[in-house]
């Protein structure tokens, strides 16, 4: 059977956002195949479920999986259809393909420091750096339970982890350092938590494999603050998946907007999905005004880590800084009506740039 990427491109601007990333993605990788399967709403319209099993098969199958979004408006999420939509998709999907490092990249464009909160020798100082989220573990996959105690509810989420799931992100993020700036900044909450005593103890045992990085911790509620009073001394940053998720949303923020941003998820074979970290903006949909930034890097970080096209990659990168250097901008980045453009205008002047 001829290898495929499983494209799964959801709600909202998720469709319309895939399909303009696919003519980028037919023009430098045209040998790809990319077959498309349902995911979220859109999946539980047809057949009942936000990831139904003919999608398990399809990415079992696969390469990669090209993730798009999913969730629907904010005054329906009591239908069926939306209802839970985000964790029976998402958290299902990782679950299933036991995506256990999440990769999330802050970049910051040159052409892009009126959308950045920072002020601009601030936002010139900064250097891209990368957030690694540990994605299986802690408080999102320990026992869950909601019971009657004295007359009342109690509600109990278990944040757990053990040393292997702490050890394999462990081993990533000093890699990941080590062809980097060798600086590693390990986030937890180790003043309070057990897990995250647990955590630091196999971030420290780790660097003795790897005595050329130096480790720091940073305590999670003390990175939010340096996140935003000294953005400069980030490079590579790994943290547990609750505290990685909200410093990667905070971080996503310094660069402009975590629309810009985009994911990678692998599991410890090195099985990938790819996916913009931001939501399905169901406002949007239909609008071709949404940003394809986010997806169209998605789609580059998959070229690099799945099929090691780097150079694919690296073009996709390349034409997306010269369309922003030139001005063009969709409505989300833009400061002025003569610069912007539409979801497939831009995937225009990004195919134009890569000839
Ligand atoms: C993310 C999202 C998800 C998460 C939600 C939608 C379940 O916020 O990927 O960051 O919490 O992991
Ligand atoms: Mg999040």
């Amino acid at each position: 059977m001829k290898p495929y990427v499983a494209v799964l491109p959801g709600d909202g601007i998720g469709p319309e956002v895939m399909t303009q990333t696919l003519r980028v993605a037919q023009k430098v990788a045209p040998d790809l195949t990319f077959k498309t399967g349902l995911i979220g709403g859109a999946a539980f319209k047809e057949t009942g479920q936000h990831f139904p099993k003919q999608t398990a098969t399809l990415i079992d199958g696969a390469e990669a999986v090209l993730f798009g979004s999913v969730g629907g408006p904010v005054d329906q999420q009591q239908e069926p259809q939306w209802q839970n939509c985000e964790a029976n998709s998402i958290l299902a999907l990782r679950k299933h393909l036991q995506l256990n490092i999440n990769l999330r990249p802050v970049h910051f464009y040159p052409a892009l420091t009126h959308i950045s909160p920072l002020k601009n020798e601030r936002y010139a100082a900064c250097n891209d750096f990368v957030i690694l989220r540990e994605l299986a573990g802690d408080i999102y996959f320990g026992d869950k339970s909601t019971v009657i105690e004295n007359e009342q509810k109690v509600a109990r989420d278990v944040a757990e982890y053990n040393e292997s799931q702490v050890k394999s992100i462990a081993d990533w993020a000093f890699q990941l350092a080590s062809k980097r700036q060798n600086q590693l900044i390990s986030v937890d909450k180790a003043n309070v938590l057990q897990s995250s005593q647990l955590w630091r103890q196999v971030m420290e045992q780790t660097a003795h494999n790897y005595p050329q990085v130096k480790l720091t911790h940073q305590l999670v509620d003390n990175c939010a603050m340096q996140l935003i009073l000294k953005p400069e001394q980030f490079d590579v940053v790994v943290a547990g998946n609750l505290f990685g998720d909200i410093i990667s949303d905070a971080a996503s923020a310094l660069p402009g907007s975590l629309g810009l941003m985009p994911s990678a998820s692998f599991n410890p074979q090195g099985f990938g999905l790819y996916e913009p970290a931001g939501g399905s903006a169901p406002e949007l949909t239909g609008k071709n005004t949404a940003n394809p930034m986010a997806q169209l890097l998605s789609l580059a970080l998959m070229l690099e880590h799945s099929f090691q096209r780097e150079k694919a990659a690296s073009q996709i990168r390349l034409a997306i800084n010269k369309a922003l250097g030139e001005g063009y901008r969709t409505a989300d980045i833009a400061c002025h009506e003569s610069q912007k453009t539409t979801t497939s205008g831009f995937i225009d002047l990004i195919l134009h740039n890569l000839t």
